[in-house]
């Protein structure tokens, strides 16, 4: 932003809809539209008006701020009523606490563990391939993703069904849950359809199996060196732990968190691998180099430099969490506009990620972009991880378990799509393709 901040609303808007026509019909295609409009652009979904975030400064100013513009507003009812009131969900008042709480499960020291847990599942998965087989990446990179984040929570190996019906739960649960945050009529959520009771049914299921688990945990009072054990394992400076429902709650968040968002990276990451044969090609020679036919290791993680610039640069493309809002706390001042209390403030790294004059050709995909450093780019400029106070505490995590996974697939397998197929995204919490068909075979000399 340079001068003056530009305010703009978004044009076509309809009575009583506003815009959630074009929004539900393209919502990446619709949010990129508006920096035209302005660096503070108005749109309406139903009743409901957001002020829209086109510029680094101002979503850098937002994040920062977060007793100002904190979670909370009508979007954050609807989650809460799904997810609880944990770290992800929970407004600035809980927050602090919390996360003090919450931040020695990503403590450092806890990581080459965790990568070790990670490693096993790749392990187990690469190996159970077959050539010429053609799989849904997605669902597969999921499925990895999901025991890496169930066997790193809970150290528990689930037997399949247990495990097939959370899977189930969660997709439900993170579907529903979208199209709850975004309808502004609550009491259609209450209709007793089909729909609203398959939410309903698989959204108690998930609880009474965190439920169950954490009674297990208290019962036998051991470290399985996991989440779970370090959130039951917590004192604040009074001696006290988190609650049961906390727990409950944070193994909620951490659930969700952890599984929506590494997953489809890493699918994407295949996919974009497979559009670029040179980038493919030098990223062969990365992991044949460091790795010599192994499966990647936590130590390998410094030598990786490309795979990183891949994942980062996938991130910037297709940030898994596409859209994020905060409300706020006091009347206040944006971009020289007045913002009255409980005013909607959305923001999406998708918007910020694909201008042109901080990411030239945003549409390329080019891990090469972050050879030079990135400080260079502005504050606010890329947040596929948020920022400030409320910045994800999985970061290093996700980043570990995707830089493992796609190096270790890559060292033997290559994807490639199958003719026809597209990836086609499907408004949800993430930016997830519905399903990303491709062929894998194993590399010749691999
Ligand atoms: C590629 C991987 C990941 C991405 C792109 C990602 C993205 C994000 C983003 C954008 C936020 C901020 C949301 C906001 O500003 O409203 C966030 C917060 C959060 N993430 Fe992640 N995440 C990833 C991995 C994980 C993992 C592995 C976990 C847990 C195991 C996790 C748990 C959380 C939690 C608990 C928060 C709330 C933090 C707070 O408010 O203090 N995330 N994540």
């Amino acid at each position: 932003m340079t001068g003056n901040p530009r305010i703009g609303s978004a044009p076509g808007e309809l009575p009583l809809l506003g815009h959630a026509v074009p929004f539900a019909k393209g919502p990446l295609d619709f949010l990129s539209s508006l920096p035209v409009h302005g660096d503070l652009v108005k749109i309406k979904l139903g009743p409901v008006s957001y002020h829209v975030l086109c510029d680094p400064a101002l979503v850098h100013q937002v994040l920062v701020d977060d007793r100002t513009y904190d979670k909370g507003g009508a979007v954050y009812e609807q989650v809460r009523t799904v997810a609880g009131n944990g770290l992800a969900t929970c407004v600035h008042r809980d927050h602090r606490r919390q996360r003090r709480l919450t931040q020695p499960a990503f403590h450092h020291d806890r990581l080459p563990g965790y990568a070790r847990v990670m490693s096993s599942e790749i392990t187990a998965m690469t190996e159970s391939w077959t050539e010429g087989r053609k799989v849904d990446v997605l669902a597969t990179m999921n499925e990895l993703i999901t025991n890496i984040v169930v066997r790193t929570l809970f150290a528990a190996h689930l037997d399949a069904s247990t495990f097939k019906e959370l899977r189930l739960c969660l997709h439900i649960v993170m579907t529903g849950m979208m199209r709850r945050m975004l309808m502004p009529w609550s009491f259609v959520n209450r209709i007793p359809t089909p729909g609203n009771r398959r939410f309903d049914q698989a959204r108690s299921g998930l609880r009474r199996y965190v439920a169950q688990v954490v009674a297990d945990y208290r019962r036998a009072g051991v470290d399985h060196g996991d989440l779970l054990s370090m959130l039951l394992a917590v004192r604040d400076e009074n001696g006290q732990g988190l609650t049961d429902t906390e727990i409950h709650d944070q193994v909620f968040a951490f659930y969700l968190g952890g599984s929506e968002t590494a997953a489809p990276s890493l699918a994407w990451s295949l996919y974009l691998l497979a559009c670029d044969p040179l980038v493919r090609q030098r990223l062969h020679d990365e992991v044949d180099a460091v790795l010599d036919g192994r499966l990647a290791e936590y130590d390998d993680l410094p030598q990786l430099d490309l795979t990183r610039r891949v994942i980062t640069e996938t991130l910037r493309l297709h940030p898994p969490a596409w859209l994020l809002t905060r409300v706020t706390t006091k009347d206040t001042e944006l971009a020289g506009q007045h913002l009255p209390i409980g005013s909607n403030v959305l923001y999406s790294p998708h918007i910020v990620q694909q201008r042109a004059d901080l990411f030239p050709g945003p549409e390329r995909f080019d891990p090469d972009r972050w050879l030079d450093d990135s400080t260079r780019l502005p504050p606010g400029a890329y947040t596929p991880f948020g920022g400030g106070a409320r910045k994800c505490i999985g970061e290093v995590f996700g980043m570990t378990e995707a830089t493992l996974a796609l190096a270790s697939v890559v060292a033997h397998w290559q994807f490639d799509p199958l003719p026809g197929a597209h990836a086609r995204l499907t408004p949800r919490l993430s930016s997830t393709p519905r399903s990303l068909p491709m062929s894998m075979r194993k590399r010749r000399g691999a």
